[in-house]
């Protein structure tokens, strides 16, 4: 289970776990302290999610050192542009109780999301963050912050799944040319698929469940998943695909079971 690394350098481990739907105090709390003890070391939250508190009150319980953990947050859209932008990362460090973030993702491509760009870039240079990156950016939404900051996002997080191969092909090229790493959020398509068959057919041949395929291929095509999950031993299970791999006619299989299908907002419909 090795680390990645981002083109700034810092390392980012190969798989994160994601809170998105997951409330706030308690609940949160317990499944972030779960997930780091079974070994989780990035935690992945937004302002949006409304459980930045909880998951920093997680992080603490863990009793894991800081350094050790990879902790990501994301500018919400109330707060995009420049000044908003820059109190919005400082309201999130408070939350969570911390006094710097990994990584710091604009959540989707605002329309003011050059302005947002450079308050981000601010945000980078003052250590406020140690990466910065976009989310749910299609290779277009990159071209006005490309063009006008200094600093090419290291990560864009997108929702990544078997089922929606079909439509990330763009997507993957675009990233892998530009060096940024593709972070795969919804990777078990929110569970709404769990038992496709052909998923199921290659579950049997390793010994492992159909959600292990489903993360484990999107190990194979060079993301970081963020599976979620608020059951113990579901959260066990989603880090253990690290002893296995797909061989090329599994994935080929898999590659081929794009329909479409999002859990998310689309946002080729952002414009
Ligand atoms: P639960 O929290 O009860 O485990 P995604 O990460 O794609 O958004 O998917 C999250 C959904 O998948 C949640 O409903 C979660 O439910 C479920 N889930 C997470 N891990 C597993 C797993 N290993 N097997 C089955 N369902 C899972």
């Amino acid at each position: 289970m090795d680390d990645k690394l981002l083109q700034n350098g810092v390392t980012i481990p190969p798989i994160g776990f994601g809170t998105w739907k997951i409330p706030d105090g308690e609940v949160v709390a317990s499944a972030v302290e779960s997930a780091i003890r079974a070994g989780y070391r990035l935690i992945d939250t937004a302002m949006i999610y409304k459980n930045e508190a909880g998951v920093g009150e997680g992080i603490r319980r863990s009793g894991v050192d800081r350094s050790e953990l990879f902790i990501t947050t994301k500018l919400w859209y109330v707060d995009q542009g420049y000044d908003a932008a820059l109190k919005a990362i400082d309201t999130s460090l408070s939350k969570l109780g911390l006094d710097y973030v990994d990584l710091y993702l604009m959540h989707w491509p605002f329309e003011k999301r050059v302005e947002s760009w450079r308050a981000m870039e601010e945000i980078y240079k003052s250590k406020k963050a140690k990466s910065i990156g976009v989310s749910n950016f299609l290779p277009r939404h990159f071209e006005s912050i490309l063009e006008s900051g200094s600093i090419t996002p290291m990560v864009n997080q997108v929702e990544f799944h078997p089922f929606l191969y079909d439509q990330l092909g763009d997507i993957q090229e675009f990233c892998n040319e530009n060096n940024i790493l593709i972070e795969a959020y919804s990777p078990l398509a929110h569970a709404h698929n769990l038992d496709d068959p052909a998923i199921h057919e290659i579950a049997k041949k390793h010994g492992k469940s159909n959600a292990q395929i489903q993360l484990r291929w999107s190990i194979e095509k060079g993301t970081v998943p963020i599976p979620k999950s608020t059951n113990t031993d579901r959260i066990k299970e989603n880090l253990n695909i690290f002893d296995f791999s797909l061989d090329d006619e599994d994935i080929k299989t898999i590659d081929g079971l794009g329909k479409n299908m999002r859990t998310c907002a689309d946002p080729n419909e952002l414009d």
